[in-house]
């Protein structure tokens, strides 16, 4: 009966590498940041900040920018709702600690020369390398970023205090195109990447393969 009962709490432990309340949140969050980007560079056609660049009418959501504001207000409850989700679980699980730290120089700089030598095998789905995990924290600190300066431009006179902080109302505009060029940057490195090694696409719909909880407690 002990014995059972300790291969059943053993059974328990094995969590899959991607459990689903991050599948979900995952993908919630990608169709939130197509929302947000889209309609924000609908946003952004309307007074550019840059002259000369504009985004092409076929890729912004919105036929005009009241339209694309209204995307925009739209999508901002279903990121901050669903990252707000990932944020308290990623804490209150360990997920965070777990899975994007420790960041060692050495893997950093082992990871950079294998990609220089165009070696992208990822052999082990289940560990991230090191700049794996500096790019999903830049991410995630990039998309409450967007909330804060996001925040501070919609209410403005609310948030006065945060605007002043920011540097002005122009200053928060252009944190909030650095925090979107930021986020695209990823996302176009992050979806290559999937494409490339399509196991992780595949374990980021199913789950992936079961952790081994010997190997995740001497990690
Ligand atoms: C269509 C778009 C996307 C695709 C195909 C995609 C694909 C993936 C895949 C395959 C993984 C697992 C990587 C691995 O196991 O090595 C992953 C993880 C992750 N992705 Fe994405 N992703 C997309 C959009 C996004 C967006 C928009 C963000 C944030 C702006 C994002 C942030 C993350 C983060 C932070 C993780 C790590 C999650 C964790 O382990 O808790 N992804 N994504």
């Amino acid at each position: 009966m002990i014995g059972s009962g300790s291969i059943s709490g053993r059974v328990a432990l094995r969590r899959r590498l991607h459990p689903w309340p991050v599948r979900i949140m995952h993908w919630v969050n990608a169709a939130a940041m197509v929302i947000m980007i889209g309609s924000g560079w609908g946003i952004y056609n309307d007074s550019v900040i840059f002259h000369g660049l504009e985004f092409p009418k076929g890729i912004v959501l919105g036929s005009w920018a009241a339209q694309s504001l209204l995307w925009h207000f739209a999508g901002m409850w279903l990121l901050v709702v669903n990252g707000a989700a990932y944020l308290i679980y990623g804490f209150a699980t360990g997920r965070f600690r777990e899975r994007l730290l420790p960041i060692r120089v050495a893997d950093v700089l082992q990871t950079v020369r294998d990609t220089l030598r165009l070696k992208i095998a990822h052999n082990d789905i289940t560990i991230y390398n090191g700049v794996q995990k500096i790019l999903y924290i830049v991410v995630i600190l990039a998309g409450v970023a967007q909330v804060v300066t996001g925040l501070s431009m919609w209410k403005p006179v609310q948030f006065s205090g945060l605007v002043s902080l920011l540097g002005g109302f122009q200053s928060a505009r252009l944190l909030h195109f650095t925090g979107m060029s930021i986020i695209v940057g990823f996302l176009v490195v992050h979806v290559l990447l999937a494409v490339l090694v399509p196991s992780t696409l595949w374990a980021m719909v199913t789950g992936g393969p079961k952790l081994d909880p010997s190997r995740e407690a001497g990690r």
